[in-house]
């Protein structure tokens, strides 16, 4: 199972990444519209620096048109490094995109992901990871723990190297349910992951611990 960050903040990336069990990191032109005016290669190669070479990074192109992406894509992997991958929305141009991509060999993300159709076509031209949006998708009800189920159960029938990244979470309850769909991995803000964990219930029981504890020996700590 991936978890990815889906961020760019490179304070984050930094204090969490060695906290949380994070595969990768992903983001879109949104979630760097946070970081303000960014030099834009030399971030990424500074979040690199912080993930290390063995984490993923998915960084997303901005042209509409087929030969723009495949352009950018080229760009980014000259000047971030040789293993990013680019993420391609996937319309009919960054369809046709990826499978120039995936004949040269290049690693592909498909993004903007809302239909089983699109999934299934980004299976079969062979990306590396898919990336359903989850909440975007509930929004317009549209059954997504069906469609990851569905896409899933093709990867298996074709035994395709593709894996489902569901991305765009706004509770964590949505990213349990892809997971327990069939998505491969998640991607998803930091602050998420964090919320999960300060839960009040959590921070009730382990204040309750000590508290006991307390009680009986007056320390907080375990003997020396
Ligand atoms: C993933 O990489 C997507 O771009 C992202 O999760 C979309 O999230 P949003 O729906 O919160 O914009």
């Amino acid at each position: 199972m991936d978890i990815l960050f889906d961020t760019a903040n490179l304070d984050d990336i930094e204090r969490l990444t060695p906290i949380y069990p994070v595969t990768g990191v992903t983001t879109n032109p949104s979630i760097l519209k946070a970081e303000g005016k960014i030099d834009f290669y030399a971030h990424f190669r500074q979040i690199r620096s912080i993930i290390g070479p063995n984490r993923t990074l998915h960084v997303q192109v901005l042209s509409k048109e087929t030969q723009g992406m495949v352009d950018e894509a080229h760009r980014l992997l000259d000047k971030i490094d040789a293993n990013v991958y680019p993420k391609i929305p996937l319309t009919e141009a960054g369809l046709h995109a990826m499978r120039i991509l995936k004949s040269e060999g290049v690693k592909v993300t498909a993004t903007a992901i809302y239909s089983k159709t699109q999934g299934f076509l980004a299976i079969a031209s062979g990306v590396d990871y898919l990336a359903p949006y989850y909440n975007r998708m509930q929004s317009i009800d549209i059954n997504t723990r069906e469609t990851i189920e569905a896409l899933a159960g093709f990867i298996k029938r074709f035994d395709a190297p593709s894996k489902i990244m569901a991305a765009s979470f706004k509770n964590i309850a949505q990213v349990s349910h892809a997971l327990q769909s069939g998505a491969d991995a998640v991607t998803l803000s930091p602050q998420l992951l964090q919320q999960a964990l300060s839960a009040p219930d959590i921070i009730t029981a382990v204040d309750r611990f000590l508290d006991d504890w307390e009680e009986i020996h007056g320390t907080t700590e375990l003997p020396f």
